[in-house]
């Protein structure tokens, strides 16, 4: 009988202690593509410290390992004016790969994350990433090309999303007004995207959708990126998992907030939450406004129970260029999906059931390109569970460089919004 060699921790992650490039000629995939079952989280040890037995396996995933240097090299050091943006994990830079880096490897840009030793995050997200992503692969998720692992350094290489993020187009001062069509293309491609993973094999939730984490091809698909707090669905009969509360204020389901209890549903309400914001164009939440209205969520819920209210809730920037039954049928999928009883949301199946048909209907034609201002927020705690949870995101003062031909660089581009993420207890 053959014996099985017990894999070591390095056997996937070569990169992390022999940087060094492939030679020349030779391709440098973690493991050729095959069909094989996806490993969870699970399988390896939860500890965040580097493990040699962790029993981990990318076969199929055909990540490429790159060293530091040759990062460095792509995104010229990291320079400023390939700064694209900065979230908690760190700095991301535009960079260019081709076939004299890895043979083999296609003529693209990408984007270059970068993660910030001094943060709030670090190894487990950047694994948990690699892990998910280096997996899963879907036309609405962000692909990731490879990775570096070397010394205490972590980073990750994903294709490069033209548009950014859709916070970004969505709230950006100044920026151009999504037209309605586009925003019901965003929100089918975001929900596929949320599709595949509940309904994958092995389920997994999200747990971090908000408009950040979407990003824009330049026909505006949206493709999921940061799966950093990704979890495995449960198993068996187990209905939920439990765990620390994480996410993103103004987006995580309530009563995951309250108990601690995951599961699908609360990546439902989330989606809610963004559907919502590409409705009324407001953020999540917006410390700017009257108190009532600073939550988007729970000021509009009450709106969106009567359809008369519609005209209330929606975009002013749209200036009224959308499909009224169009909205009413976005609106009340909105609602069933904020329901404050998980039960009652609809499966990510349904929700694409009601938007697909969205896509076409009357009036979604290209409405007229509006600039507007938006107010910028500032940097807060929340609590949620009588527990304290400050928000570890950096303001940004670097050049973001995702800039699309339809809007000029503009003073709000260099100030990429803050978003608020709930940090491990
Ligand atoms: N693949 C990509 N292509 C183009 N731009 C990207 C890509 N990935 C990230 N960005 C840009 O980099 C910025 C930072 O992204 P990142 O995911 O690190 O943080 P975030 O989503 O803004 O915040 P958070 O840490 O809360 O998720 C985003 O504003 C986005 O526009
Ligand atoms: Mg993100």
């Amino acid at each position: 009988m053959a014996v099985k060699r017990k894999m070591k921790w390095q056997d996937y992650f070569p990169g992390c202690f022999k940087p060094e490039a492939p030679a020349r000629g030779k391709k440098k995939p973690v493991a050729k593509q095959t069909s094989f079952p996806r490993i969870s989280m699970s399988d390896f040890s939860s500890s965040t410290v580097l493990s040699e037995d962790l029993s981990i396996s990318l076969a199929g995933s055909n990540l490429h390992v790159f060293t530091l240097q040759e990062l460095k090299v792509i995104t010229q050091n990291f320079s400023s004016s390939n700064f694209l943006g900065e979230g908690g994990f760190g700095p991301v830079h535009k960079g260019f790969v081709d076939d004299k880096l890895r043979p083999g490897l296609k003529a693209q840009p990408v984007a270059v994350k970068l993660l910030d030793l001094d943060g709030g995050q670090g190894h487990r997200e950047w694994l948990t990433e690699v892990i998910f992503l280096g997996q899963l692969r879907h036309a609405h998720l962000v692909k990731l090309i490879g990775y570096c692992c070397e010394e205490e350094h972590r980073l990750l290489v994903y294709e490069y999303m033209p548009r950014g993020s859709l916070e970004n187009q969505l709230f950006r001062r100044f920026s151009v007004s999504l037209p309605w069509p586009t925003r019901m293309k965003i929100a089918l491609g975001a929900a596929k995207g949320l599709a595949f993973l509940h309904e994958a094999e092995k389920p997994v939730i999200y747990r971090d959708f908000k408009a950040s984490n979407i990003l824009l091809d330049s026909d505006y698909t949206a493709k999921l990126s940061d799966f950093g707090l990704a979890k495995d669905g449960p198993e068996g009969d187990d209905t939920h998992v439990s765990t620390r509360v994480m996410g993103t204020q103004g987006y995580a389901a309530p009563e995951y907030v309250m108990t601690g209890h995951l599961t699908a549903a609360s990546d439902v309400y989330s989606f809610g939450v963004v559907l919502l914001e590409l409705l009324t164009g407001r953020k999540s939440v917006d410390k700017t406004r009257p108190s009532r209205e600073q939550n988007l969520a729970e000021w509009a819920r009450a709106l969106l129970k009567n359809p008369r209210k519609l005209g209330r809730v929606m975009d002013p920037r749209l200036e009224g260029q959308y499909s009224e039954a169009g909205a009413q049928k976005a609106a009340a999928l909105a609602y069933q999906c904020l329901s404050h009883r998980p039960k009652l949301r609809p499966m990510m199946s349904e929700v694409i059931e009601v938007l697909e048909p969205l896509q076409d209907s009357d009036g979604n034609q290209i409405g007229t390109f509006v600039f507007v201002s938006t107010d910028s927020d500032s940097q807060r705690e929340i609590s949620s569970n009588g527990e304290k949870h400050k928000e570890t995101k950096k303001e940004n003062h670097r050049k973001p460089a995702a800039k699309s031909p339809k809007s000029p660089l503009t003073f709000a581009e260099m100030n990429s919004p803050l978003h608020h993420r709930m940090r491990r207890a």
